[in-house]
């Protein structure tokens, strides 16, 4: 199977009535960590990175490489997605490098950070349609803003701009994006909300809406990890330093899935797993130096955390 198209993904995603994971890899570890609990868990899955960052200097050969491995998976319907690209040059390298899908994130201003206009969200997000359809690439597109600090995003929005569902069909009928992130509620990063008494919680009715309204686009939940309360736990015993905080809970995710999210972006949960499995190990076993040793834990964390994510969005066993 070659790699295939956000578009078809999410196709198979929505006929079926579940969610298909993307998840963030910064490095080819990662990746292969991703890629294996596809296969593993006979899923469909998405691939994304980060524009400007990465564990490696040159972006260029990184994804080079990124695009070969995810080719190698070829029993498994792959997409690999630019995550975050905040200015039409970065969707246009990644659709150079045989990315499938990307995302032009112009709900805010890539120079002051500041929500932006409708207008130049559409008339961005418009421009990269025409860059990346003739390529047979997928966009997804934002509307709304989410909070929180992504990686490689510059800054903190910490006021949710929830998106609005009349918007939300103007924007589609502008742009002719093939999937949507919508802001409902979610934050981005490891240090979510705080509030004890219910953490993060999904605007439900506001998807519903939305879905309602846009039948032919697909819905995206960024934002989406639930913050293991073990993982910041392991790790603040072994030298870390987390904020403990609340993310999204499995269950709003199923409820958000009910009501119409087909893509559900995680990267901090695969982080923290993999953070906690090499604090502790090396914690444990002061005198390894050998990095093998040392990654081992780590990547099979990181694996263990994407697959318990495909099952509970119901695309495990779907490919
Ligand atoms: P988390 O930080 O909640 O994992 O969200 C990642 C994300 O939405 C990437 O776009």
């Amino acid at each position: 199977m070659t790699l295939q198209t956000l578009s078809a993904l999410l196709d198979g995603a929505e006929a079926a009535q579940y969610a298909v994971g993307a998840f963030n890899v910064s490095s080819l570890d990662q990746a292969v960590a991703v890629l294996d609990a596809a296969e593993t868990e006979r899923s469909p899955v998405i691939v994304q990175a980060i524009a400007g960052m990465s564990a490696y200097d040159d972006e260029s050969r990184w994804w080079t490489r990124l695009r070969r491995l995810t080719e190698e998976y070829a029993s498994v319907p792959v997409a690999l997605h630019l995550d975050h690209g905040r200015t039409y040059e970065d969707c246009a390298r990644a659709v150079e490098h045989g990315f499938t899908s990307v995302m032009i994130d112009a709900s805010r201003s890539n120079v002051t950070d500041e929500p932006a206009s409708f207008e130049e969200n559409a008339a961005l997000t418009r421009q990269v349609v025409e860059l990346a359809h003739p390529a047979g690439v997928s966009v997804e597109g934002e509307l709304g803003t989410i909070g929180g600090a992504e990686a490689g995003v510059s800054g903190v929005v910490e006021e949710i701009v929830f998106a609005d569902p009349d918007e939300a069909v103007r924007f589609v009928g502008e742009t002719g994006v093939d999937a949507l992130a919508v802001a409902v509620g979610t934050s981005h990063g490891s240090v979510k909300f705080t509030d004890e008494a219910g953490g993060q919680r999904l605007r439900l009715e506001l998807i519903s809406e939305i879905k309602r309204l846009l039948t032919g686009t697909h819905l995206v939940l960024h934002g989406s990890s639930s913050v293991p309360g073990e993982a910041v736990a392991a790790i603040n015993a072994h030298g870390g330093d987390v904020r403990p905080s609340y993310g999204i809970s499995p269950e709003q995710k199923s409820s958000g899935i009910a009501a119409g999210i087909r893509k559900i972006n995680q990267g901090t949960d695969s982080h923290l797993a993999w953070t906690a499995a090499l604090r502790t190990f090396l914690h444990e076993h002061p005198p390894v130096v050998e990095p093998s040793e040392q990654l081992r834990p780590a990547i099979a964390a990181f694996r263990g955390m994407v697959a318990q994510r495909m099952k509970e969005f119901g695309s495990a066993g779907r490919a």
